[in-house]
């Protein structure tokens, strides 16, 4: 009897494995439906793709994103081109697309040291510099207010070493300009939320130097929401561990954690070389450049790993994440073709240069699938 009562649980378990594995495979069909529930799955967009130029690409974009980040067009120059001039036309153009395609919409990024108009980096003192700051602040929120769901208040403002980076915002209003920026901010748009967004914040030192940047908004009377860890890495780095011990001490302190930035890089980097002149020329070096053509497939299933690792420990921390946003959509697009070295062929996303989903897209879809057999097969036995 009790052997018949096991087959029978045991066909139960392996029909509901079946109608669990097709219908999580209608339902997962997408990154953003596969980690719907868990966190926003986000891209940056750039200018083609705002504009819907490739309709191959915009139907990708509709089908695995629900996050959006302009790639470049938000930024300083390109919106407050001189003193008494703003541009929003691209802006209004990325921010109607997140909003036609129902898409959480994230602005980047506000106060910043580089794609900076010559004009701002040319302010010498704090009269000015607060006068720039108010006008800046206020004027790009309050024209998003409520259509804009989140802002990278301040990017990228450490060293490091942890330290503050020397800027034109720091060298005209020291410190205070940071929650000055945050302040000005939540006045324009009360309800939007906030981020302190950097890289390489996973880092000890800069972590720590992260952690006391919040801390001193937060004392100041800044209201900050989030820190933005943007997750620019590589195939080994940053450990598992760093980037665990990152999410927990950044949750910590009360604000949401979001991947702003998200690629991996497979290809050699020249600070590496030993005795490298980082001066030196590499563009055109085949030892630079391995992988022209085609990624071979030992690469592909270490980027599937890196990818499937990373995702897990999200996974485990979905509680704390808000968004994971990856740096473009494709590979073909991606800055790190052409970062550090000029001209290379780079692999850092989850779609090649064809749309094509790649071998770590379907690691990070298969991690969903094996969380929601898992609990299929526990409501199974919970029965
Ligand atoms: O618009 C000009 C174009 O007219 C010109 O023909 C072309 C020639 O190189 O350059 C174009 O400008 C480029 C711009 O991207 C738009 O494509 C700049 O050279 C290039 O430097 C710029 O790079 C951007 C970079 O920020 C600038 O710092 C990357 O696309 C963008 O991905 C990158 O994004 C940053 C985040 O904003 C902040 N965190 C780091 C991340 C990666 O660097």
């Amino acid at each position: 009897m009790k052997l018949i009562n096991n087959s029978i649980l045991l066909g139960v378990l392996f029909i509901s494995g079946i109608c669990n594995s097709q219908n999580t495979k209608t339902a997962q069909a997408s990154l953003k439906n596969s980690f719907k529930g868990d966190f926003y799955i986000g891209t940056a967009l750039n200018v083609s793709q705002i504009e819907e130029k490739d309709a191959k690409a915009d139907a990708l974009i509709r089908k695995e994103f629900n996050a959006i980040t302009a790639e470049n067009i938000m930024k300083s120059m390109f919106v407050h081109p001189s003193k008494d001039k703003y541009d929003f036309a691209m802006t209004e153009k990325f921010v109607a697309y997140g909003e036609k395609n129902k898409m959480f919409i994230h602005g980047h990024t506000l106060i910043w040291h580089s794609q900076l108009a010559r004009w701002m980096s040319e302010i010498k003192d704090s009269t000015e510099m607060k006068a720039f700051m108010k006008d800046h602040i206020t004027t790009i929120v309050s024209k998003f207010k409520g259509r804009i769901n989140s802002w990278d208040v301040v990017n990228e403002a450490l060293n490091e070493d942890g330290t503050y980076r020397k800027s034109v915002f720091l060298n005209t209003l020291g410190e205070s300009y940071l929650a000055d920026a945050f302040k000005l901010a939540a006045q324009a748009d009360p309800k939007v939320d906030l981020y302190y967004n950097d890289y390489n914040i996973c880092e000890p030192k800069k972590r720590e130097g992260a952690i006391k940047l919040v801390k001193y908004i937060k004392a100041n009377g800044g209201k900050i929401d989030g820190v933005g860890i943007q997750g620019h890495w590589r195939l080994d780095s940053p450990s598992l561990e760093e980037i665990e011990k990152s999410i927990l001490a950044y949750s910590e302190l009360g604000v949401k954690v979001a991947f702003t930035e998200l690629d991996i890089t497979v290809l050699p980097n020249p600070w590496d070389l030993q005795g490298a002149d980082v001066n030196q020329s590499f563009e055109g070096s085949a030892k630079m450049n391995p992988y022209p053509k085609t990624l071979p497939d030992s690469i592909q299933n270490k980027l599937a790993e890196r990818y499937a690792s990373i995702f897990k420990l999200f996974l485990k921390h979905k509680d704390k994440i808000s968004r994971v946003t990856f740096w473009g959509v494709h590979d073909g697009q991606s800055w790190l073709n052409d970062w550090p070295i000029k001209g290379r062929t780079n692999y850092p996303l989850l779609f090649d240069t064809n749309l094509k989903p790649k071998k770590a897209y379907n690691s990070v879809m298969q991690l969903k699938e094996l969380e929601n057999n898992k609990i299929g097969k526990k409501k199974v036995f919970k029965n």
